[in-house]
């Protein structure tokens, strides 16, 4: 149905989706929206990603997630999804059009008040949060990824988990020479995380590649 960022081969995604849950109408129709309003639709997470969160949030059954790149609000919705009844997400994007996209849909949605759409810079936003998170999924501009992690770390409970999309970018991350700065800057966190030893690491080639990070729980 669309252009697509993933890495592995057109036919063993289709593949995958076949055989993955089918996505909400709603979803199905944000996913539509995206693809006709916005100029960079294939930054959304999309039908197997959305369902990849959506399952990721149901295992860890989070009360609080922080969400850094709302886009359409796409992702957003699949990671509510796992939220406790209790449960509250917040989610960061400084793009005014996109959030009311995405505003509009969480108000269609099941987690209407369960999600808070932040407008702003997250490089000033982050630190002005006083919450603790059970799950933090970064996924806004490559060359601050690092500093995100950074910024939110002392913020994730022990225990708790950052997931950080897009960190095999396009297949570039395995060149040596004529790459970008993006690549650079994800070539750098994926190295950065890979040497903390406050972390477990596992990097899935799903889509265009997702890292979950656990923080280690430290018994003083
Ligand atoms: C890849 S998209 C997010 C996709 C979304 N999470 C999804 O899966 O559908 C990245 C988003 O980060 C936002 N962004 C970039 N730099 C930002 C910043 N400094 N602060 C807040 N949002 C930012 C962009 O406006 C864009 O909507």
């Amino acid at each position: 149905m669309h252009m697509s960022n993933h890495i592995v081969s057109e036919k063993i995604n289709q593949y995958a989706e076949q055989h993955t849950d089918k996505e909400s109408e709603l979803l199905y129709e944000l996913n539509r929206q995206t693809h006709l309003k916005t100029q960079l639709p294939f930054m959304i997470s999309g039908h197997l990603q959305g369902r990849f969160l959506s399952m990721i949030s149901k295992m860890i059954q989070p009360t609080s997630i922080l969400e850094i790149g709302t886009f359409t609000g796409y992702s957003a919705l699949c990671l509510a999804e796992g939220l406790k009844e209790d449960g509250r997400l917040i989610t960061i994007d400084n793009h005014q059009e996109q959030a009311a996209i995405a505003q509009a849909y969480f108000d269609r949605s099941a987690y209407k008040n369960k999600i808070q759409l932040i407008i702003g810079n997250a490089m000033e936003i982050i630190s002005t949060l006083n919450t603790d998170f059970d799950i933090v999924f970064i996924d806004a501009d490559k060359m601050n990824y690092s500093n995100y992690y950074d910024l939110v770390f002392d913020k994730v409970r022990s225990g708790g988990y950052i997931i950080t999309d897009n960190v095999l970018f396009h297949g570039t991350v395995i060149l040596e020479e004529n790459i970008n700065k993006n690549t650079r800057a994800i070539q750098q966190f994926n190295e950065k995380l890979s040497k903390d030893n406050r972390i477990e690491n596992v990097l899935l080639p799903i889509r265009d590649g997702i890292l979950i990070s656990r923080k280690k729980i430290i018994i003083a």
